[in-house]
């Protein structure tokens, strides 16, 4: 088997921690506002977690386990870097989104949060829906300039501005299965 692209830059171990924590926070959070509310933590129907395809599927995964807590899972597609884009292209919506948010906590999880094109998009689509809270969870936050400003209440690591592989994050629909988060130089490793 070839050796796996680039350098790692966040290992399994790391990721598996802060995936815990952020999934306590969050559990803790929701269960604040339920409990405000007078709903206990039975209220099924009141949790929705939105998954932004494909990126999250793996980030998300694993931090639906880390919240012990009755929720609804229902995963969104969205793409703005087709192919072998490094750049956002915009961003395009795949499939339906949900249209009955009205009065539930919503939680869009992500992968990263780059330009902010992608989540500010999908906040925005949540927002008119009136729902009871919108919180935002991504694994990982690029310190770059912010094309559009999204509001991310929980996110796991800040990266430098450079284009990452794995736990999720494609190049080309490629490598979302390494384990850890790499460094990709696409003059040099493709
Ligand atoms: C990636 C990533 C985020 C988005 C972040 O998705 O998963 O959803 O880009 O970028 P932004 O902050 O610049 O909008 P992508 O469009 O590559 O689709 P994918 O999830 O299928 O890989």
């Amino acid at each position: 088997m070839s050796q796996p692209l680039g350098r790692v830059l966040i290992d399994r171990d790391r990721i598996a921690e802060r995936t815990r924590e952020l999934g306590a926070r969050l559990t803790a959070d929701l269960l604040e506002d339920l409990q405000r509310e007078g709903h206990g933590s039975e209220s099924a129907q009141r949790v929705v977690l939105l998954p932004v395809l494909t990126g999250a599927m793996v980030f998300a995964a694993d931090l639906v386990r880390a919240m012990p807590l009755a929720m609804q899972i229902r995963a969104i597609s969205v793409s703005s870097y087709p192919g072998k884009s490094t750049t956002s292209q915009g961003v395009t919506l795949r499939g339906d989104f949900p249209d009955d948010l009205a009065g539930t906590h919503v939680v869009l999880v992500d992968d990263i949060y780059d330009t902010g094109r992608t989540l500010a998009a999908l906040q925005e689509l949540v927002r008119k829906q009136s729902p009871a809270s919108i919180r935002t969870c991504v694994l990982l936050s690029k310190q770059v300039e912010r094309l559009a400003e999204a509001s991310v209440e929980y996110a796991g690591f800040e990266i430098p501005p450079e284009f990452v592989i794995g736990y999720g994050l494609d190049y080309d629909g490629m490598h979302r299965n390494l384990p850890d988060v790499r460094v990709l130089d696409p003059d040099t490793d493709t």
